[in-house]
């Protein structure tokens, strides 16, 4: 996981839970992980680490929201089918009701792929779900808490699929999931539409998701049409990134029988009444003005990838996401650092090492708050 937080500390954890009574219950890999512990230091007067939207600029998205909680009858469980959301969904998207799961965010979904596709195949002592890297940690964290064993391969020095590698790995490792980011987290790049599909062409029997957890942002668009030809293939969605991550509404679009038995695994009411009644009605009366927020980042996108790129030493990856994947000039900690002092809170990855020491991702605030990045920068590239 990245930083600006602390380095892994498995010995610390492995005294410790030497300590707990019930220790030799607890399956070896949970030792390794950590708990997702927010990096807050203080200070912060502008949050540019996590990928969230910035407020919508429409009353009506609110308004939509407002009026929806108020009208749920708060003593009755929620509807364990979400079946209007579901629909909702499927009106916005083109995807079938049926075709469709919906989980506490697109991190629930993916835990539920997990615990349902989990059996070892033949010789092998484990299953093992496939990622290129850097991306997502929820693959990772996620594989490892179910008794998957994550297996990477690096991107290509453009940060893009390196479709032979996947290839070969598919082929030695036979994963029993494989889970691509299009547009990819942290690196902001959609990938290449060709490279995908001769990985997923070779991914047979193997369930492959392409997570579009950013593809509002992107020009090109969701790849879900490509499920007609490839019935393994899921795409996985999500509204936090839109300016809703409050809700935590995600959902996988697959095929319904797949979807059939993963929601046998899906606890009955696992989407709350007001998150199902909020994400449905955004969609449903106030999807215009969410588009309207999305187009006002991508613009802020172009305005702020330029600022950045103009300073000297810096540069930044095209980017079809919400954030952008930023080289700095030395260890991205240093600049790091410099920008915390200003109040500026970012992601680091130097604590990952290698090519991944003088990257940045920046999250596309308000102009404000874009604005107040640069001169941080600016300023910082007297510490870089
Ligand atoms: C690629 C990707 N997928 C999924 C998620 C998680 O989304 P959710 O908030 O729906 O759990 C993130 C969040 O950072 C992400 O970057």
């Amino acid at each position: 996981m990245s930083s600006g937080g602390n380095p892994s500390e498995p010995e610390a954890s492995r005294r410790a839970v030497a300590e707990i009574e019930l220790a030799a219950l607890l399956r070896p890999e949970i030792e390794e992980l950590r708990a997702y512990v927010p990096h807050d230091p203080p200070g912060i007067r502008v949050k540019l680490d996590a990928n969230e939207a910035p407020p919508s600029a429409s009353p009506a998205v609110r308004e939509a929201v407002r009026r929806a909680i108020a009208e749920v009858p708060l003593e009755r469980y929620p509807d364990p089918r979400a079946l209007r959301l579901k629909e909702a969904i499927a009106r916005r998207t083109g995807a079938r009701p049926d075709e469709l799961i919906v989980g506490a965010g697109s991190d629930e979904v993916i835990a539920l792929v997990l615990t349902a596709l989990a059996r070892p195949r033949e010789r092998a002592p484990q299953p093992v779900v496939l990622t290129p890297s850097p991306t997502f940690v929820m693959y990772r964290v996620s594989a490892r808490g179910h008794g998957h064993k994550p297996v990477e391969v690096p991107l290509d020095p453009s940060w893009d699929l390196d479709a032979p590698m996947m290839k070969r790995a598919i082929e030695m490792m036979r994963p029993n999931v494989l889970f691509v980011a299009s547009p990819n987290n942290p690196t902001g790049n959609r990938v290449d539409d060709a490279r995908l599909r001769e990985v997923i062409e070779a991914a047979t029997g193997v369930f492959t998701i392409v997570d579009e957890a950013y593809v509002d942002y992107a020009a090109e668009g969701s790849v879900r049409g490509w499920r007609e030809q490839h019935p393994n293939l899921g795409v996985l969605r999500t509204v936090s990134k839109i300016g809703l991550a409050a809700l935590r509404v995600g959902w996988l679009e697959a095929n319904g029988a797949l979807v059939a038995e993963l929601d046998k695994v899906r606890q009955p009411f696992n989407l709350s009444a007001t998150s199902q009644a909020a994400a449905a009605a955004v969609l449903e009366d106030a999807w215009d003005d969410v588009l309207r927020d999305v187009a006002r980042v991508v613009e802020a996108r172009r305005a702020l990838a330029e600022a950045i790129s103009a300073i000297d030493g810096f540069s930044v990856t095209p980017s079809s996401a919400n954030f952008l994947w930023v080289k700095t000039p030395g260890s991205a900690e240093a600049v790091f650092d410099a920008l915390v002092k200003e109040g500026v809170l970012v992601r680091s990855f130097h604590a990952s090492g290698g090519r991944l020491r003088t990257q940045l991702r920046i999250t596309i605030g308000t102009d404000a708050e874009n604005d107040a990045l640069v001169t941080a920068l600016r300023r910082a590239r007297g510490a870089a």
